[in-house]
């Protein structure tokens, strides 16, 4: 994942209006400053949080018939990649295209020029061959301007499982985006964790080791250091909750005890009922008919739904129309 918006003014003005909300809420892309994005490296290396693997899996599996359908258009394209991180899966399909001789230009996109840097230092070492041309942007904003848009077929990925961290309203917003800042005959593939045993779902987000735990709470430690503030985080307990007719895992920071919290950054006190809580984090579980209702919504028709051995995850291939 990515380091996102960090600026302090909108960092603070967040936490400012979230606190202030009923019931309160803190945004989840601020989990991923530095500490937040090692223990999501660590989240995708536990035993209980499958996304990761059965993601991998598809792609390392199922590469060639994914991509069959760009190389049949028989020409240079671009390769966008929305909130490209370290690169780690993406990078099957760029040794695969590589190996091939494929022409081709990997756009990967990015809030946090870390994290893309980091990315093209390792292509560079690994695939020194390889026509990088990276952009540090949102999702949104990237898709508005379209920079990599020279009339050559696109293939835009957008893989993780990213969508799913958006509320129902804001995801199609985003597939609105990608309906606008694509052209006839190009190419999505997304990333989407499905439905499925609701106890598999939890425990992925209420780890046996306690590192979930660790990433939720990395924001009360992130606002005590960048805001001045006074959590005390043994008095909050790590909530995640699953909704099997939503599909929603909501995770949740639960006050423990009536307290206060003073955040010297806005100059204001927080206070908190015993057993109030802040909502952290949705990460949406789909069908795959939610997911084809997303497709025709952007103007796309499904080419394909690669899954897992065990259905547990889709990477799903649009075409748009
Ligand atoms: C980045 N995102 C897809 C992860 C998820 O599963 O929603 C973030 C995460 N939150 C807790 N564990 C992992």
């Amino acid at each position: 994942m990515n380091a996102k918006n960090t600026d302090f003014g909108t960092f603070a003005q967040d936490v400012m209006l979230g606190l202030n909300s009923t019931p309160k809420t803190l945004p989840s892309k601020y989990f991923y400053d530095a500490k937040g994005d090692k223990l999501f490296q660590q989240i995708m290396a536990l035993p209980e949080y499958y996304l990761t693997r059965k993601e991998y899996e598809i792609l390392e599996g199922q590469h060639e018939q994914i991509l069959a359908p760009i190389l049949e258009q028989d020409q240079p394209f671009n390769l966008v990649e929305l909130g490209a991180g370290d690169g780690m899966k993406t990078k099957i399909l760029l040794r695969y295209l590589t190996q091939k001789r494929v022409e081709f230009t990997y756009y990967p996109v990015d809030f946090s020029g870390s994290v893309l840097e980091g990315l093209e230092d390792s292509l560079a070492k690994e695939l020194p061959e390889l026509a990088v041309n990276p952009i540090q942007d949102t999702y949104r904003d990237s898709l508005k301007k379209q920079i990599w848009e020279d009339g050559r077929p696109n293939l835009i990925l957008f893989l993780g499982a990213n969508l799913g961290n958006f509320g129902v309203e804001e995801a199609k917003n985003i597939i609105d985006h990608l309906r606008v800042g694509t052209k006839r005959g190009d190419l999505v593939l997304l990333g989407f964790d499905l439905k499925k045993n609701p106890q598999t779902i939890l425990d992925a987000y209420h780890d046996e080791q306690g590192v979930t735990r660790e990433f939720n709470m990395n924001l009360l430690d992130r606002i005590n250091r960048e805001l001045n503030a006074d959590f005390d985080r043994d008095s909050f307990v790590h909530w995640p909750t699953y909704n099997p007719v939503s599909g929603e895992c909501r995770s949740y920071l639960v006050s423990q005890k009536s307290q206060i919290v003073t955040i010297g950054a806005l100059n204001q006190k927080f206070e908190f009922e015993a057993y109030e809580s802040i909502f952290t984090e949705i990460s949406k579980k789909y069908s795959l008919s939610e997911i084809s209702q997303l497709a025709s919504l952007g103007g796309f028709h499904v080419e394909e739904n690669f899954t897992d051995s065990e259905g547990y995850f889709a990477d799903v291939l649009w075409k748009k129309h």
